[in-house]
């Protein structure tokens, strides 16, 4: 099939367009990075590029948390989603819609495991982003005939991201000097606080914990088996108007995860209990496993493995 990808310089974005091309797709990357360099905002250009295309993956997004970025949310996450429905009817392509478990509650669930029938009720403006995109999909659905599916996937990186301190996600998820500055930036003092005094210029893993005590917990996939996943959605043929949510098999306690993180790359961690409730939820994979016959081929202990190998040839 002819399949245009947007974000295709992205962290999913790379892995899938290699996957597709490897199984004889032709493929149509877009992304505002270069050498395609072509905007969510240009709506002319996404038309071109999708036409003749039977099927559009629509991964590109801007992620953020800071109150900064909300306008440039906006433009990307919902007017860019607009662009690329109109692109993808126009061209009579499927579309695939890269949506996010940040559209329910995640830190406040009504029931868990989240699945696909939990209220939507983001607790950020990028998950309220998300919801809006798929809204906008929802109604090409109904009143442009666009074929369609959502796809809401849990939280996801690359293996070799979780020890690095640098990493988009794990720098300030898992790295002590990296988290005290995110949480100094979203202007948390209390968090500041209490994160601060194990602070010693050294590197250092962090296990946080809700006020409560209770370790963080959520599920981590690998990149690689969203890929599968996703390529699975894009070749089946008889998807249109599912909602299928894509995640790790099981969610990991961070009091599991970071001991785990500190013996295989060698660093020390500390304990902190911040203010406020655990960050603590897990998703389900039920519907993908039923309709994509989804499966988690690298586990967690893999991408620890893996997580230290790459810290070590850094
Ligand atoms: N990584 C996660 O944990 C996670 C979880 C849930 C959902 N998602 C969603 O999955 C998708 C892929 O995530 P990722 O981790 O690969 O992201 P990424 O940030 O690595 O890649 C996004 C790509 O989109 C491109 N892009 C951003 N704004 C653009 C614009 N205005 N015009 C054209 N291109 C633009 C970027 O250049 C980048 O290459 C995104 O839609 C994201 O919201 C990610």
């Amino acid at each position: 099939m002819k399949i245009a990808v947007t974000g295709a310089a992205g962290r999913l974005g790379r892995l899938l367009t290699d996957r597709l091309a490897e199984r004889g797709h032709e493929v149509v990357p877009i992304d505002i990075a270069p050498p395609v360099r072509l905007a969510l905002s240009d709506r002319d250009g996404l038309i071109a590029a999708c036409a003749g295309t039977e099927v559009v993956i629509h991964l590109a997004a801007r992620m953020s948390w800071n109150r900064a970025d909300e306008a440039a949310l906006f433009e990307a996450n919902v007017l860019g989603t607009a662009n690329v429905a109109e692109a993808a009817a126009r061209a009579g392509a499927k579309l695939v819609l890269a949506s996010t478990g940040e559209v329910y509650p995640e830190g406040s669930p009504v029931y868990q495991p989240l699945d696909e029938d939990h209220p939507r009720a983001p607790r950020s403006v990028y998950g309220l982003t998300k919801c809006l995109a798929e809204d906008t999909v929802a109604f090409y659905r109904r009143a442009r005939g666009l074929r369609a599916v959502v796809l809401r996937f849990s939280h996801f990186q690359d293996a070799a991201e979780l020890l690095d301190e640098r990493g988009f996600f794990s720098g300030p998820r898992f790295f002590l000097r990296q988290k005290i500055e995110q949480q100094r930036g979203f202007g948390n003092t209390g968090a500041v606080a209490a994160l601060e005094p194990h602070e010693d210029g050294s590197t250092k893993l962090v296990l946080s914990r809700g006020a409560d005590g209770t370790a963080f917990r959520m599920g981590i996939l690998d990149t690689r088996d969203l890929a599968s996943g996703v390529l699975a959605a894009a070749e089946s043929p008889g998807l249109d108007g599912e909602v299928i949510g894509i995640g790790a098999d099981d969610s990991v306690g961070f009091d599991h995860l970071v001991p785990e993180l500190a013996r295989h790359s060698g660093l020390s961690y500390v304990d902190v209990t911040l203010p406020g409730p655990a960050v603590h939820y897990t998703t389900s994979n039920e519907r993908a496993r039923e309709l994509l016959g989804f499966t988690v081929e690298f586990p967690i202990e893999q991408m620890i493995a893996e997580a230290a190998a790459a810290r070590r040839a850094r």
